[in-house]
């Protein structure tokens, strides 16, 4: 049996979890698929540096080209993260006739099209299982069992930091940046996490299970986002009490007007299993016409699961599965017809807002005014009055948490807007959706 050689751009985290499991499962993996699959080089800035698994000098090199230009070299990994140098290198291992291997979703979000493109051109291929809750084969159940399906409704906790995050936020004692420096320390935030935390991660992602899922093709950067970071402890209680617990969700929903796209902190009924999801677990409830609801629930971020999902994707290229699927679905094709995506004005949903208020007559009755001219119903209200304004006056404030039932998104921010401005009602307005 000739060894079909690969090499690895990119020895990081998740690097080295794909070099420790080609390296150690070598055997399992010849036996299991009959070929004997080589890690023949990987490609790194810094070549020096110890890692947790042993890797031989011999493979290592800090030289791209001696990849590009091996033809014996059949497969390329791409973990370097971000767009360049990830974007040029992608373009030319296909470019030398090598299919690729990526867990990149900012790239796929954003450069799709010119990658797949080029894959076409050089008749190879790009598979990216990776790329989307890690260890959770999600892309591959979309494109493989669930294909009969007309796909209806996608709902999902893509970001592991921010479920992490969440979670250690609403069980108490640990504050906001500890859990960021826990999650990074665990390999699960991003290079800049602020990306877990504003939600960018979670609409790249988002961006690619819509191409997928639903042949939407949308930039992230147009996709509706909200992040973590104005979640305060105190609506982790007010949600309690309301029957909910909060996560980031991102949404994909198909309705007459097209395919509703968004991620946002959103309140989830008890009752629904992705409420349930803690720590740094990722899960995916999928609707689809004939299968009806599936939920997936695993590691979506880490060295293990992601190595296990790339390794996954190696085998398939090798195999050849990797062909047969990007053939069949021909994604981020310019030619396909696409599903339009819907405005997010035209959103409807019920909303969660919390704002400070000063606590004297009147005031319920001038947001009250706001909402009734907007056209937007309140399903229920809590008022705590809290402790006095600190402006050196004697005002009693008062917090205010409402939700709302289903309102048109671009009547609800309009409401906000105005709100803010009225005298007595103090600071931002944060708002959440509601998920029943
Ligand atoms: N930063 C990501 C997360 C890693 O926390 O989910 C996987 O994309």
């Amino acid at each position: 049996m000739s060894a079909i050689k690969i090499a690895l751009f990119g020895l990081g985290t998740i690097g080295t979890g794909v070099a420790d499991i080609l390296l150690n499962r070598h055997e399992h993996i010849r036996k299991v698929t009959g070929h004997d699959i080589l890690l023949a080089r990987i490609c790194d800035k810094d070549i020096v540096s110890q890692r947790d698994t042993y890797i031989s000098p011999d493979i290592l090199t800090n030289n791209p080209d001696s990849i590009f230009n091996d033809p014996e070299i059949t497969v390329g990994i791409e973990l370097i993260g971000g767009i360049e140098p990830a974007r040029t290198f992608v373009l030319r291992l296909l470019e030398n006739g090598k299919d690729v291997v990526t867990a990149n979703k900012a790239l796929l979000a954003e450069h799709g099209a010119e990658l797949f493109a080029a894959a076409r051109q050089n008749g190879r291929t790009i598979a990216f299982e990776a790329s989307v809750c890690g260890g959770i084969p999600i892309l591959s159940s979309i494109a493989t069992s669930l294909q009969a399906n007309t796909i209806l409704s996608i709902n999902a906790i893509v970001n592991g930091t921010s479920n992490f995050i969440l979670s250690q936020m609403e069980h108490g004692g640990t504050s906001y940046s500890s859990a960021v420096k826990e999650a990074q320390k665990l390999g699960y935030a991003e290079a800049n996490p602020a990306m877990d935390v504003d939600g960018t991660d979670a609409v790249q992602k988002l961006a690619i299970l819509a191409q997928l899922g639903f042949g939407a093709a949308v930039n992230w950067k147009d996709i509706s986002r909200m992040g973590i970071e104005s979640v305060d402890a105190i609506d982790f209680k007010f949600a309690n009490d309301l029957g909910y617990r909060i996560k980031l969700l991102a949404v994909a929903d198909v309705g007459e007007e097209g395919l509703e796209l968004h991620v946002a902190p959103t309140l989830v009924k008890f009752d629904n299993p992705l409420a349930r999801v803690q720590d740094a677990f990722n899960a995916v409830r999928v609707v689809g016409d004939y299968v009806g609801s599936v939920f997936f629930q695993g590691l979506g971020a880490g060295r293990k699961p992601t190595a296990s999902a790339i390794a996954g994707d190696i085998i398939d290229t090798v195999l050849g599965r990797t062909k047969i699927t990007f053939n069949t679905l021909n994604l981020w094709k310019d030619d396909k017809e696409v599903m339009p995506i819907k405005r997010s004005d035209n959103f409807y949903g019920k909303s969660y807002l919390r704002f400070d208020a000063e606590d004297r007559p009147g005031v319920m009755r001038d947001f009250a005014a706001v909402f009734s001219e907007k056209n937007i119903s309140i399903a229920s209200m809590i008022q705590h009055e809290i402790n006095t304004i600190n402006d050196n006056s004697s005002k009693q404030k008062a917090v205010i948490i409402l939700i709302t039932h289903e309102s048109r998104e671009g009547d609800l921010l309009a409401a906000i807007e105005k709100l803010e401005k009225i005298p007595s009602i103090q600071g931002k307005i944060i708002r959440m959706r509601v998920q029943d």
